[in-house]
């Protein structure tokens, strides 16, 4: 007699995978160890479990980064609201916990809200919190890779808008792709629109490490956290104990770089591919590029964005940005 299983009857024979493979993560994670110099995209970092570690080091006393641009993001709301209207729909790329965007929406008691983010499940909380928060905003959550061309779910036309890009994201990319990333924004958002940015300085050298190489150990366990996430969704055999967080600042490319370390030579599978590496070989996770002040003016100036207002701290540690689209003009 055949036997056909049901869902249930598979379940309870635990044939199902908990979750479907993303065939987008397999190809990356295969096609990136598979390299001369092995690397993973930054944006594998965030499942729901590598989206929490995030949280925490946006918390750690090493990493700077969020406690500035948070503190710049209270000082100057009520600005960017008397440039955009309080009533414009606010779009964030990589919009994560959403706790930024509360100062932005304090100053914008009628906003649209449109957060964009990679894990859907984080997105869905984020937004639960934010309805609580704001029982009268419009949110129309988009679960995207903010690098691929999206399609607002919104009407845009006559409607004021502003793009929200904090937390150095910009930085993952380099200048080449950045103004890409700009660019599209720029038409995704349309004519007229407003674009909010925040951008990571250079600094000391020794700061900027830290910021990566907190001493609680929290973003090693954030890096570590990917290759135990290839292990449950691709079938790896990765020995997670091997490898060793690494943060290093390249001064050339002007960028802090995040690696994972084998401490000997090693062999594993992934998704049924073989890999092995030697000791001291590194897969290299996240570029982190910092920019000085006229640089970022120019990478916006080459993406299609004028620059309205440049916010810096005290200690001139992150750069606050509110830039305009530039108008189609014609020029000389
Ligand atoms: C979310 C990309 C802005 O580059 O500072 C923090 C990610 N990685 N610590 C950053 C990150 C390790 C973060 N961004």
């Amino acid at each position: 007699m055949l036997f056909t299983p049901t869902r249930d009857d598979a379940a309870d024979l635990d044939l199902l995978p908990l979750q479907p493979v993303d065939p987008a993560f397999r190809a990356d994670v295969l096609r990136g160890l598979s390299q001369e110099e092995k690397a993973i995209p930054a944006r594998w970092f965030y499942d729901m479990r590598g989206s929490q570690l995030f949280e925490a080091i946006t918390q750690v006393p090493e990493y700077y980064p969020t406690r500035t641009e948070t503190a710049l993001l209270h000082a100057h709301a009520a600005a960017v609201a008397r440039r955009t209207g309080t009533d414009a729909t606010v779009v964030e790329f990589g919009s994560g916990s959403s706790i930024k965007t509360r100062i932005l929406l304090e100053a914008m008691p009628r906003a649209t809200y449109v957060p964009i983010d990679i894990c859907g499940e984080f997105l869905n909380e984020a937004c639960d919190g934010l309805r609580r928060l704001f029982p009268h905003l419009g949110i129309v959550p988009v679960e995207a890779n903010f690098m691929d061309p999206v399609r607002l779910p919104v009407r845009r036309k006559g409607q004021a808008m502003l793009g929200f890009f904090p937390g150095s994201t910009i930085g993952n990319m380099t200048a080449a792709a950045a103004v890409d990333l700009l660019r599209s924004m720029r038409e995704t958002l349309g004519a007229n629109a407003h674009l909010l940015i925040g951008i990571d300085r250079v600094k000391d050298s020794g700061r900027l490490v830290a910021a990566y190489d907190d001493a609680g150990g929290v973003t090693a366990l954030f890096n570590l956290n990917l290759l135990q996430r290839i292990n449950r969704e691709l079938h790896g055999t990765i020995p997670m104990g091997e490898f060793r967080h690494v943060a290093r600042w390249n001064e050339g490319a002007s960028r802090v770089e995040m690696h994972l370390e084998a401490r000997r030579a090693i062999q594993f599978e992934v998704a049924g591919q073989a890999f092995h590496m030697s000791g001291g070989e590194t897969i290299h996770t996240e570029n982190c590029h910092k920019y000085r002040p006229g640089e970022i003016r120019l990478l916006l100036a080459a993406s299609g964005w004028d620059v309205l207002e440049h916010w810096t701290d005290e200690q001139q540690d992150f750069s606050l940005v509110l830039a305009r689209a530039e108008a189609d003009r014609q020029t000389a």
